[in-house]
């Protein structure tokens, strides 16, 4: 199984976000994952294209955008034009996930559906063949700096088992309140993704946070 750690933008510094960017560029995170928000589907508001460029320009990583919007299936081509690897939108924000998941594919990028602390795992039963990466939040998406939902546990565990039961290799990545404390307990569970925004970029040395998750 893989093991990767994939540091949330959301924590970076705005006003040095190349520097930030070229930090994670030179470590052992494999991927970079950018969260946007439209305060509506999240009562928060992140960010857009124009700041997704600088942060492709950046890097050559992997970059994995989160898409906390309603009505994903308005933007799908554009988050791929802008340069996302990865795009991720939620079960809750739209009436079309094949569509999304179609049109993800057709631009050129690989899908992930991601599901909120109060959905079931069970609902992605059906999708998980359809997608490249199924994302748990471990926390009510919207924030940084929450605390870990030890429910998420379980659903990776519940996915997992789907997964393998149906022969797939869909990816599984948690996103919401992980550090070093929780690292090890979620790649045993079956994630192979993780996402730290705060831990990551709070730390006194980032590089060696990501070392810790990854050799937790
Ligand atoms: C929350 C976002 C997360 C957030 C994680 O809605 O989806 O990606 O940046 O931040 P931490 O790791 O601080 O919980
Ligand atoms: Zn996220």
């Amino acid at each position: 199984m893989k093991r990767i750690i994939a540091p949330s933008v959301l924590s970076a510094d705005f006003g040095h976000l190349e520097r930030d960017i070229e930090m994670i560029d030179r470590s052992a995170a494999e991927w970079v994952h950018i969260d946007v928000m439209d305060g509506v589907f999240v009562p928060n508001i992140s960010f857009g294209f124009p700041v997704m460029k600088p942060i492709r320009k950046a890097t050559r990583k992997t970059l994995d955008v989160h898409l906390m919007i309603t009505e994903p299936e308005r933007y799908i081509e554009r988050f791929v034009e802008a340069g996302a690897d990865y795009l991720t939108f939620h079960y809750e924000a739209t009436m079309d996930i094949h569509g999304c998941i179609e049109s993800i594919h057709h631009a050129g990028a690989r899908a992930g559906i991601s599901i909120k602390p109060a959905t079931s795992a069970e609902v992605l039963r059906d999708i998980l063949p359809l997608v490249d990466m199924v994302l748990v939040m471990s926390v009510e998406p919207g924030f940084g700096g929450q605390s870990f939902m030890p429910s998420a546990v379980e659903k990776i565990r519940s996915l997992d088992e789907m997964k393998r039961e149906a022969g797939l290799e869909t990816i599984i990545e948690v996103d919401g309140g992980i550090s070093s404390a929780n690292a090890r307990l979620l790649f045993d569970a079956g994630a192979e993704v993780l996402v730290a925004g705060s831990s990551v970029f709070g730390a006194p040395d980032p590089h060696e946070a990501i070392e810790r998750m990854l050799k937790a």
